[in-house]
Parts: C-alpha cells; structure tokens; sequence
C-alpha cells in the first residue's frame, strides 16, 4: 500500500496535479442485526463465520437510542444475552473476531432506516440532553468493548421522516461535543475511539442535513450511502447504484443519481476525500416489468418490485448470492451495461439492477482515483458468505473489495522494461498511453518501484485519465 501511495503520487505529479495521501484505506463492513432471523437451508452468517482480515471495521447494524433516557439500547434480546436460540451475545461474538485479527475495530452503528428521527429529535433537544447521551453512550461503548460509534440518521433535516426542523444546525453541535468527548476519553483511557457516520447521496438531503466542513472534520470518517438511486420505488427500471449518470435519467431531478454525482457533491461543499468511503451495494433492487415481450433495458416500464428472493425474502431486493442462483441455476440473462458500468439481469418479467464482481472493482479502482479513504459495504450478510452460491469462494464480493481497496494490482502485472499500456476506446474515456520504463526491483519481492514513468498527459482530466490506466491493469488481472 505504501508503494502504491508512491505510485499514485509519482503519476499525479507528472501530470501536475496536486496528491492526496493517505496512511491507511478502510474496508468498512456492515452486517445486520436481523439477518440472524433469515430461516432457510442454508446457514445463518453469525459474527463467528466472518472472515476477519477482509474488512478493516465492521459496523453493527443497528442500536436506537432511547427517546426518554436517551440509553444506546440493543434492538434484540440477542445482542447483550445469552439465548436458546443463538446461544452468546451477538456483541460478544463479534468482538472475538479481534481475537482472530487484533486491528479489526468493531463499531456500534446507531439508527438505520427503520429507526427514523425520535431518539435523534430527544439528544437533540437541549444541552442536557446531549451531554446525558454523551455520556452515557461512551460508557456504554466502553462496557461492550467497542471502538468507536457510527451515526446512521435517516436524515437530518428530514422532516418529512420527522427529523427537527433545527437539526443541520444542532446536529452539528451534537457531532462537535461527541468528538470532544471522544479525544478526551481515547487520551484518557489510552486506547482510540472511532466516530463515524453513515450520510445522504442526495444533493437536497445532504444539503438539508449536514454542515459538510464541519461534519467531515469531526469525523474520522463518513460512509456515503452511494446506492438505492432506483428501485420498486420508480415506475421504471433502474440501476441501483450507478458509477455515472444514464441518458433514461430525467432531467433536473435525475441527475445526481449515480455515486460520482455523489461523492463530486461531497467533495465540492468541502469533505475532504480521504474522509469518505464510498458506499457499495452487495446486493440488487428489483422490479416486476409490466410487459415482457418489450426490449427489456433500463427505463423498462415497471409495475413495482421483483418477487422476494428465497433467502433473504424481501420484495424489491435480491442479495448478491441470491442473484447468483439467479444467474447460474435459473438462467437469467445478465447485461453490462457501460454507461452506468454495472449490470443488470431480467428473466420474463423480473428485473434487477445490481453489482457484480466487475462493477465493483470498477467502483474500488474509481474511488481510488479519486482519492477516497475506503470504501464501506451493505451488507456482509448480502454476500455469497457460504461460497454456495457464486462460484468464487466464501465472500467474493467482500474480499475483491479488500484485495483492490489494499492491495498493489501493479505487482500482478508481468510488465517488462518498456512495457506500452495501451487503453481501449471506450465511450467515456479517451485513448492514450501509458509507458514503463526501468522498473527497479527492491529486496522485497511484491515491491516494485516504478521510475522513469512516462506518461503522455492528454486532455483528458487526470484522474479519467489515471482510472483509465488502472482499469486496464484490472481487465488484465481480472477479467
Ligand atoms: C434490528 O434493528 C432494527 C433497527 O434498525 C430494528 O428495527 C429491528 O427490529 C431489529 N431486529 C430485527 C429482527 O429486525
Ligand atoms: C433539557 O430538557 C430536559 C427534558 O427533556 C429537562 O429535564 C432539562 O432541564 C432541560 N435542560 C435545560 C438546560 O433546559
Ligand atoms: C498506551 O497503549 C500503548 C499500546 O496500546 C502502549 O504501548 C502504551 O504504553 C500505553 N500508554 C500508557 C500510558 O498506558
Ligand atoms: C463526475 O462528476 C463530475 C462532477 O460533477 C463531472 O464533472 C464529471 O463529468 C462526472 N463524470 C462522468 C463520467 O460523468
Ligand atoms: C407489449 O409490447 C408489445 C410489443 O412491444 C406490444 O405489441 C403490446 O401491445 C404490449 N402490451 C402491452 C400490454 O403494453
Ligand atoms: C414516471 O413518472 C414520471 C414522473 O415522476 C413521468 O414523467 C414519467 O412519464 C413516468 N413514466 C412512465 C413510464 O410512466
Ligand atoms: C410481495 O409481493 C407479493 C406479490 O407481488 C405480495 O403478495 C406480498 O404481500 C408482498 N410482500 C410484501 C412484504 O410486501
Ligand atoms: C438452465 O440451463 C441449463 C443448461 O442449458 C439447463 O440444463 C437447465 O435446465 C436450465 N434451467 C432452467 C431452470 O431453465
Ligand atoms: C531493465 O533495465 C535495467 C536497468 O535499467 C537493466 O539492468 C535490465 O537488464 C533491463 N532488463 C531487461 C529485461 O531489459
Ligand atoms: C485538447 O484537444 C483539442 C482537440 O482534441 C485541442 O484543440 C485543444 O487544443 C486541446 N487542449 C489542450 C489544453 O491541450
């Protein structure tokens, strides 16, 4: 990682553009409380069966806060007793995976979707309140050995989902006294807390919510839910979480609805890039397509969500390994599509739009590019975790993340002295090319050392242009 720092450095300075480091990338992992409650023939994912090296953090999802004490609550029994049916504590169980890999960091995430604004509206509400809940919620953090906490408000100054009218404001001060107290109590108790927060990928939501300089400074790092643009939702088919915008995206409103409108939006009202994670979707939003004999594309007319998959049984939404059977054992028909660079897949009148092992090394290598911190997933749960289901082992999707987010692609390559890369015409990207010249070889065998670099800076913006280089590498290796 730190040769390719190096590397990213070496080529922005040719091409004049000022760097972004960064000491560590984060592989930030969720996985749900209820999916313990997902009855099937295949194992329920329990915090033991995670692999512990592919994910630098993983968030527990999800705690809600108490609107009267303002206690950080567990939402099941589970999570803080011993059950019949699963057996430790949930908190316990996850916290033995440190055990197994001593930097892993096990987060508490508070809120979620279903959580709406009331325990926020109450912290919220005064002085006392706030400093109550601080309080409290370090002490409980502290009891339950986690390292850090995440707030996953849907939304601040969401008033239609009931968040106060004050909330950007008062969110901000929330956010300011829980850093305080988390310096203060990492110094105190010789050990860091993390604080960290998952955030909108709409313009007005992001807009109506966050103080984004201030929040991004507080933070040691924010989670941009880059997903969920399309789903049962709209009246016609669409990509759930998009790397670039589609020409069936409507005018005006449509627009922002891809990840690079996104984090571009974050970016330019100030958080800085080594702040965000970008969010990506181990899993697919689903339609019922209203006439199966039309071209079935994206902008297909819809007549709501696809039919509930097996497992995870929820209309509208198909886990990746869901997909995969999908894909492999019910023959559905699978399309790349190079605007949004995702895929889709239709059989009859069912549809999903979702990501796959290409879409999302796309997404890594982008992110990257742009010089994010790391990327964060929903779910761990959503992925094939049994190796069952996609032919490519137990978590594919979870660990492509980690090898691309950490590791080096370059010393895959056989390159030799002078080696051309040569990128292919794609719609988006122009063509160039890309020479290596005396590649030195130090002591240690995966670290290259690239001199002598010569690259030809064409009009293209830099980082298309340094996307467009990596993207080759990654076709070589991967594809
Ligand atoms: C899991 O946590 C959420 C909080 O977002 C809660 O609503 C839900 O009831 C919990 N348990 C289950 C089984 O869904
Ligand atoms: C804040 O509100 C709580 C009740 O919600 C009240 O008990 C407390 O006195 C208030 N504090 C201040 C400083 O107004
Ligand atoms: C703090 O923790 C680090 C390792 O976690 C240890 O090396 C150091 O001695 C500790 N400092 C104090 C004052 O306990
Ligand atoms: C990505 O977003 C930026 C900022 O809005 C924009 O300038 C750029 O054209 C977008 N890239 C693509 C390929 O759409
Ligand atoms: C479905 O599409 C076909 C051809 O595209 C058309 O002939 C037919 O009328 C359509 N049916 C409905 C119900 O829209
Ligand atoms: C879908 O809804 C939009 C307005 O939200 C409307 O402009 C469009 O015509 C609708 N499309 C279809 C296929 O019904
Ligand atoms: C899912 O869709 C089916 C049929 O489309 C419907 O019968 C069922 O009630 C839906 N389930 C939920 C949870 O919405
Ligand atoms: C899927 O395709 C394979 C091979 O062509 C075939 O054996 C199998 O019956 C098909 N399955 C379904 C559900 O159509
Ligand atoms: C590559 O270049 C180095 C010096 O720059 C030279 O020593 C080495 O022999 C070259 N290797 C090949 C395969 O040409
Ligand atoms: C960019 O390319 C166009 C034609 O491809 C050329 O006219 C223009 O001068 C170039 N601009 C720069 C800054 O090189």
């Amino acid at each position: 990682m730190q040769k390719h720092t190096l590397f990213v450095f070496y080529i922005l300075f040719i091409c004049g553009n000022k760097l972004q480091t960064y000491a560590t990338l984060r592989i930030v992992c969720y996985y749900t409380n209820w999916s313990v409650y997902r009855e099937s023939t295949i194992p329920i994912l329990y915090p033991d069966s995670i692999d512990p090296h592919i994910c630098t953090h993983i968030h527990y999802a999800f705690a809600k806060i108490h609107p009267v004490t303002l206690n950080i609550e567990p939402t099941e029994k589970h999570d803080t007793h011993w059950t019949d049916h699963h057996s430790m504590p949930l908190y316990h169980r996850l916290y033995g995976l440190k055990r197994r890999n001593p930097q892993l960091k096990i987060i508490l995430a508070v809120g979620g979707w279903s959580a709406k604004s009331e325990g926020f509206n109450a912290v919220l509400y005064n002085e006392t309140n706030r400093a109550k809940f601080i309080d409290q919620t370090l002490k409980y953090l502290r009891d339950w050995n986690f390292d850090g906490l995440d707030l996953d408000w849907e939304f601040p100054g969401d008033v239609e989902r009931d968040a106060d009218s004050e909330s950007k404001i008062k969110f901000d001060v929330l956010v300011k006294e829980l850093r305080d107290a988390v310096d203060y109590v990492s110094k105190s108790q010789n050990k860091t807390f993390l604080l960290s927060a998952a955030v909108a990928a709409d313009p007005q939501k992001i807009d109506n919510g966050y103080i984004v300089e201030n929040f991004c400074r507080y933070l040691d790092y924010v989670n941009v839910m880059s997903y969920d643009y399309h789903g049962q939702w709209d009246n016609v088919t669409g990509i759930n979480s998009p790397l670039y915008k589609s020409h069936t995206d409507l005018p005006s409103h449509e627009e922002w609805k891809n990840v690079n409108s996104s984090i571009y939006y974050w970016l330019e009202r100030g958080c800085p890039a080594e702040k965000m994670n970008i969010g990506l979707a181990i899993y697919g939003r689903t339609f019922t397509i209203s006439n199966e004999s039309s071209t079935v594309t994206i902008g297909s007319e819809s007549i709501g969500g696809g039919e509930a998959g097996p497992f995870v049984k929820e209309n509208g939404t198909l886990a990746y390994f869901e997909i995969c059977q999908k894909l492999h054992v019910l023959n559905w028909t699978s399309v790349f599509d190079t605007e949004s660079q995702t895929p889709y897949a239709y059989n009859g009148k069912q549809w999903v739009g979702y990501d796959n092992l290409k879409s999302i090394v796309l997404k890594v290598l982008w992110a990257k590019t742009v010089g994010l911190g790391g990327a964060m997933l929903w779910t761990l749960d959503f992925d094939d975790y049994t190796g069952l289901f996609c032919n490519h082992g137990m978590f594919p999707l979870t660990r492509r993340i980690h090898e691309m987010m950490l590791d080096d692609i370059i010393k895959h390559l056989p390159l030799s002295n002078t080696t051309s890369v040569i990128l292919e015409q794609s719609t988006r990207l122009k063509v160039t090319t890309i020479k290596f010249s005396d590649r030195q070889k130090t002591t240690r065998r995966d670290h290259y050392r690239l001199s002598n670099l010569a690259v030809t800076c064409t009009n293209t913006s830099t980082l298309d242009y340094f996307y467009m280089f990596l993207l080759s590498l990654a076709y070589k290796i991967y594809f």
